[in-house]
């Protein structure tokens, strides 16, 4: 059991509205590499404020956050886009393809970005969506593709520049529960397969038999974990 991530009391509080919102509260996880993690628990619970500190897109009010040993919160924006960029990839409910770009053209345009060369980007990003099982509709547009189909692009996506760690956003909540088990099963099958550590949130109490790692949140806090073996100290 390798530790990938880990907080220690992590709060995330907005001062937005008349009242201080403590989205999240003391918040204390691991991640483990090569693993599957989920976060469940209801609107509003916090689950995207947490998901979004770990992924450095949100900067959390107090506690630390380690990546790979390294202490991540207090790196300047610049770090944090190169930390994103670099080591993680993001799969939103929203998916987020770009419409003017075809399935293959969208993960090849996140190889591009990544700095990949361009002799290596073509069999790489085909191979990623043979992976997602869609290499056979590669040259279609979003819009020719089911919900399904785009979010399967949209994972290929996150994961072609080989980042230590894909979050995923309720990937699912766009989808019917079929379609929405299809997604899950992949990200199962891409961390026994593959090798890949995915950090994935639902309010779905369905999908948790598939996570190697549950952790649950209500009001901002972990009220349950569903973790063995989990004692590594990051610091
Ligand atoms: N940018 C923000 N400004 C003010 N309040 C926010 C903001 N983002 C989230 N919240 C509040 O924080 C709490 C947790 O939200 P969120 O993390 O989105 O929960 P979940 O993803 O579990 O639905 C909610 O009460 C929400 O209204
Ligand atoms: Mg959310």
């Amino acid at each position: 059991m390798e530790v990938l991530m880990k907080t220690k009391d992590l709060c995330c509080t907005f001062f937005t509205g008349p009242e201080p919102v403590y989205a999240i509260k003391q918040v204390n996880l691991t991640i483990t590499r090569k693993k599957f993690t989920v976060l469940r628990g209801p609107s509003g619970s916090g689950k995207t404020t947490c998901i979004n500190a770990l992924g450095a897109l949100e900067k959390p009010s107090s506690g630390e956050i380690y990546f790979n040993n390294n202490r991540i919160t207090g790196l300047s924006e610049f770090q944090c886009d190169e930390l994103r960029r670099l080591k993680m990839g993001f799969v939103f409910q929203s998916i987020g393809l770009i419409s003017i770009m075809s399935a293959y053209e969208n993960v090849e345009f996140a190889l591009r970005v990544a700095g990949y060369a361009p002799d290596t980007r073509k069999e790489w990003a085909e191979q990623c969506l043979h992976m997602v099982g869609m290499y056979k509709r590669r040259n279609h547009l979003p819009a020719e593709l089911s919900g399904g189909e785009q979010q399967r692009v949209a994972i290929a996506r996150a994961f072609a520049h080989k980042p230590d760690i894909i979050f995923a956003d309720e990937p699912t909540s766009a989808l019917d529960t079929m379609l929405g088990l299809q997604v899950v099963k992949l990200f199962k099958e891409l961390v026994e397969n593959q090798g890949m550590t995915i950090v994935m949130t639902t309010h779905d109490p369905n999908i948790m038999e598939v996570a190697d790692y549950v952790y649950t949140l209500e009001d901002g806090r972990i009220v349950e974990e569903d973790t063995t073996m989990l004692n590594t100290d990051c610091k």
